[in-house]
């Protein structure tokens, strides 16, 4: 298979600044409103409302029929849980994927958030899943490869024994919110595409607490972890610089 990774130009890099901007002022403008109580579409019309106001388009509404702004994920929830009347309760998790279109070019964040007081172990399974994000992050630069990245999120992955979703993975981001190449969370170091300067990465482990596997809901959506563990994913959307990356969805 050829695969072609577009290199962005010095105008689509400053759209796809600000759309990283916008995802993050997302995510920091919903943080004090995830607490015991609000439901996940009252989360999605704040993020929705937000976007807009940002002279922005939420990338997943309607995106392949997606009914809304975020996608919430609660638990045992992967990804792509769809904004409901469900209540957040004390030692949930939940997973917030937001993605925002600014002229053109998109912006792709997901974080997984505590709702109050959590076990030992979910507080763990955040922390680690955050340092896979970290991790595979570090292999980003010019004439490192894509394997480089899937197989540092993997090695932190396995060092804590948590099951890594192997069906979804990150991706090229730009004109398109998916976009060449795939970033799969496992794989072989000094494989896959050559990293080059001028690329926009979104890198996204998924890791449930045990099993690996994953199922789908009647709904068509929502992906659960099959054994019901509870699962996390943490995801930046990053440019590749001269000699490393730039995250677009942080500070
Ligand atoms: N950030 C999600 C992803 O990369 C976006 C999903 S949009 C949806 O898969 F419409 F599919 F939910
Ligand atoms: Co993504």
């Amino acid at each position: 298979m050829i695969t072609l990774i577009s290199i962005k130009s010095n105008r689509e890099i400053e759209l796809l600044k600000i759309a990283g901007s916008i995802v993050y002022q997302t995510h920091q403008y919903l943080k004090p409103y995830i607490r015991e109580g609000i439901t996940t579409k009252e989360l999605d019309i704040l993020a929705e409302e937000f976007i807009r106001s940002k002279g922005a388009i939420p990338s997943c509404k309607g995106y392949h029929g997606f009914p809304a702004t975020l996608c919430t994920s609660v638990n045992q929830e992967v990804v792509h849980g769809i904004p409901s009347e469900r209540k957040l309760k004390n030692g949930d998790i939940i997973s917030i994927d937001v993605c925002a279109c600014y002229k053109g070019y998109h912006g792709d964040s997901a974080w997984t958030y505590k709702v109050g007081n959590v076990s030992h172990e979910v507080d763990s399974l955040l922390k680690h899943t955050e340092e896979a994000l970290y991790a595979g992050l570090a292999m980003i630069k010019p004439g490192n490869r894509i394997g480089d990245i899937s197989s540092a999120v993997e090695s932190v992955a396995n060092k804590y024994k948590l099951g890594v979703v192997r069906e979804l993975c990150g991706h090229g981001v730009g004109h398109s919110l998916h976009e060449q190449p795939d970033i799969p969370n496992y794989g072989k170091a000094h494989t896959g595409p050559l990293i080059k300067e001028g690329m926009v990465f979104a890198v996204e482990p998924m890791l449930n607490l045990k099993g690996a596997d994953i199922c789908m809901l009647e709904d068509g959506w929502t992906i659960e972890s099959y054994d019901g563990s509870p699962s996390a994913h943490f995801e930046h959307t990053v440019l590749v610089t001269k000699d490393g990356y730039q995250i677009l969805t942080g500070e």
